[in-house]
């Protein structure tokens, strides 16, 4: 039986990784693969909502009907998410951003010759998820994940109140079967007032147990 709970809303994911630049053919980034925020774009399209994925570079097909709006750089997906965020219900960030990027970007590439070692000097990214929560409207509902090694659930209820999220989709990227590129993941959803701790699940069920917590306890009735 398909579930249509979401007939009506706009939901706005962000998935995979970020690449940031040193000169025109280097860049730094990480090892997602964009897994968990398609198999969340695909499972809030098959419960009726319209959807909008803003993706780091990855290499996944999806439904024509789901609207993907491709950018690398952590800048890029940040001036995305200010430019359309106010038209959606569920925000979701499940992309891996870097924290950081080079400070200087050199349009020529690099040369070798005279370096003996090489440098790189970094700054802050913008934190989109951060700036999501601080500028949150009425009725709005946020969605954030944490890649932790420990400390799980502390770190993630930090991470909730500090912004201002109302669920934190924590996963433990030590285990195995969790986090980054692998088909399944292993996750605890940590809200106000509740922490559920799933199973290992294919990314696919964790994106249902994730919009099912959603529906249940954060849509307003
Ligand atoms: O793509 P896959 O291979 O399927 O892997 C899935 C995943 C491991 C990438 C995913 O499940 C996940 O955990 N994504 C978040 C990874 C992460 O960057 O966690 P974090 O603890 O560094 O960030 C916390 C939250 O802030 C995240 O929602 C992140 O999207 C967001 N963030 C972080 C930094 C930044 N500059 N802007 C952000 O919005």
């Amino acid at each position: 039986l398909e579930k249509k709970d979401l007939e009506g809303k706009n939901v706005l994911i962000t998935a995979g990784p970020t690449r940031e630049y040193l000169d025109p053919v280097r860049f730094i980034s990480n090892r997602s693969s964009g897994k968990m925020g398609f198999a969340l774009a695909e499972e809030a399209y098959k419960r009726g909502a319209k959807v909008t994925l803003i993706s780091g570079p990855v290499n996944i097909q999806t439904y024509a009907s789901i609207e993907i709006i491709n950018v690398e750089t952590a800048s890029q997906m940040y001036d995305v998410v200010k430019r359309i965020k106010d038209e959606h219900d569920i925000l979701i960030f499940s992309a891996a951003v870097a924290d950081f990027r080079p400070k200087d970007f050199k349009s020529t590439k690099i040369k070798k010759d005279q370096l003996e070692n090489f440098y790189i000097e970094l700054e802050k990214n913008p934190d989109i998820l951060r700036y999501a929560g601080e500028t949150k409207k009425n009725g709005q509902i946020i969605v954030g994940f944490s890649a932790e090694t420990e400390n799980i659930v502390e770190n993630s209820q930090k991470k909730l109140y500090e912004k201002n999220a109302d669920l934190i989709v924590a996963n433990n990227v030590l285990q195995e079967g969790a986090g980054f590129d692998v088909d399944t993941n292993i996750v605890t959803l940590v809200s106000k007032d509740k922490i559920i701790e799933l199973p290992k699940l294919s990314k696919k069920e964790v994106a249902s147990k994730i919009f099912d917590f959603i529906v249940d306890y954060l849509c307003k009735k």
